[in-house]
């Protein structure tokens, strides 16, 4: 029997549920609902649906911490999915590109897999070529998270991982908490922190691939970006940073005034998979980057505190992965803007420190704000 629990915009509550009950659907009012989803690991994974006063929803699991819908409105008025999912745990258990999930330790690649942290060589899983990608073998996209619904006026969803001493490889235990929050302004707002017994690199962020057509049987080569950034980090042939910032003029790498990711993506080998050198005013929270899909009329726009942003254009989809609404995902189907401190900083001194310490709060927001 699925269980679901809703709440109301006045007492939005677990506490206040009406558990028990037969129904399978979300309740569709203001709140946070759950269902159950599967086991993993003996663990039970749950599906939270986020509804805000618009009607409008994200789903996120606590496997992986994946944001696995969002509905959002064309000029149109009609809903569509904006990023790609799955409509089931099953897929998730498969190998797939890390569909909107949470990914650490280390967010992107580390160069041989391995770094060195006073003194100490460490040793990391290579499981991308000869490079270490997102965490390793099990990464935190591929764990289950604890959940900690959060009372407010707003749904939001706080989910907690302890990841133990040697995890993947990395020192020290490290205690991260996320904190999902689904506003009436079509804003999901990511907060991460974490907190260390060790020296220990960190870098955390969330792989949502979108294509605002809502349409996965398409591309998202005629969407238009525009990223503040007049630098990016080039890479090697196995995607690793060579330590450069190179500045973006006269480059298809210039997105500071829009332009269609299809209008120079042939000049860029392989496509977009690069991080960009965000143009910041401060440490604050602000906006880097909008997408936009003139058919549809929906623009997203992505706001952080973080260094970076990984533009990945989708490249090594491949027509084989069959995503929510039924559509193969092809090459270039949905992107991802992976806000992030810059690949291979363990082994890159030049790069900002992606080192917690003992005592050192780590604290990163990124938001995404669906909009027309
Ligand atoms: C990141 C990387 C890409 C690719 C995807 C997952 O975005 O930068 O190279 O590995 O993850 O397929």
């Amino acid at each position: 029997m699925k269980q679901i629990i809703t709440a109301g915009i006045a007492a939005l509550s677990l506490a206040a549920c009406s558990s028990g009950s037969e129904d399978t659907e979300p309740d569709t009012t203001k709140g946070l609902a759950v269902q159950e989803w599967g086991m993993v690991d003996g663990k039970q994974v749950h599906l939270y649906t986020l509804t805000n006063a618009k009607g409008n929803t994200v789903t996120i699991t606590n496997y992986g911490g994946i944001v696995t819908s969002w509905m959002a409105p064309d000029k149109a008025g009609n809903k569509a999915n904006i990023v790609v999912g799955f409509d089931s745990l099953a897929p998730y258990l498969q190998k797939h590109p890390y569909f909107g999930a949470l990914i650490g330790r280390y967010a992107n690649r580390i160069g041989d897999a391995r770094f060195i942290l006073d003194g100490v060589t460490y040793q990391l899983a290579a499981n991308n070529g000869k490079n270490h990608l997102h965490g390793g073998n099990k990464g935190y996209d591929k764990v289950v998270w604890e959940v900690k619904p959060v009372v407010d006026s707003v749904p939001a969803l706080t989910l907690t991982y302890h990841s133990p001493d040697g995890e993947e490889g990395y020192p020290g235990n490290l205690h991260i908490e996320v904190i999902y929050t689904f506003t009436d302004e079509d804003e999901l707002l990511i907060e991460y922190s974490a907190s260390t017994d060790k020296a220990t690199p960190v870098n955390l962020t969330n792989h949502a691939y979108f294509n605002l057509s809502g349409d996965m049987g398409t591309t998202i080569l005629g969407h238009t970006l525009q990223v503040k950034a007049d630098a990016y980090t080039p890479v090697d042939t196995t995607l690793i940073t060579t330590g450069e910032r190179r500045s973006v003029e006269g480059s298809p790498f210039d997105f500071r005034t829009p332009h269609t990711i299809g209008e120079r993506i042939a000049d860029v080998p392989g496509g977009y998979d690069h991080n960009f050198v965000l143009a910041r005013e401060g440490a604050e929270l602000e906006k880097v980057a909008v997408l936009s899909d003139s058919v549809s009329g929906r623009k997203l726009e992505v706001y952080t505190t973080e260094p970076g942003m990984q533009f990945y254009s989708g490249n090594f989809l491949d027509g084989t992965i069959r995503v929510n609404g039924g559509n193969l995902l092809q090459k270039h189907g949905a992107l991802c803007m992976e806000t992030q401190h810059f690949p291979d900083s363990p082994n890159k001194p030049d790069f900002p420190s992606v080192v917690l310490k003992p005592g050192e709060k780590y604290h990163t927001i990124t938001k995404y704000k669906a909009t027309l």
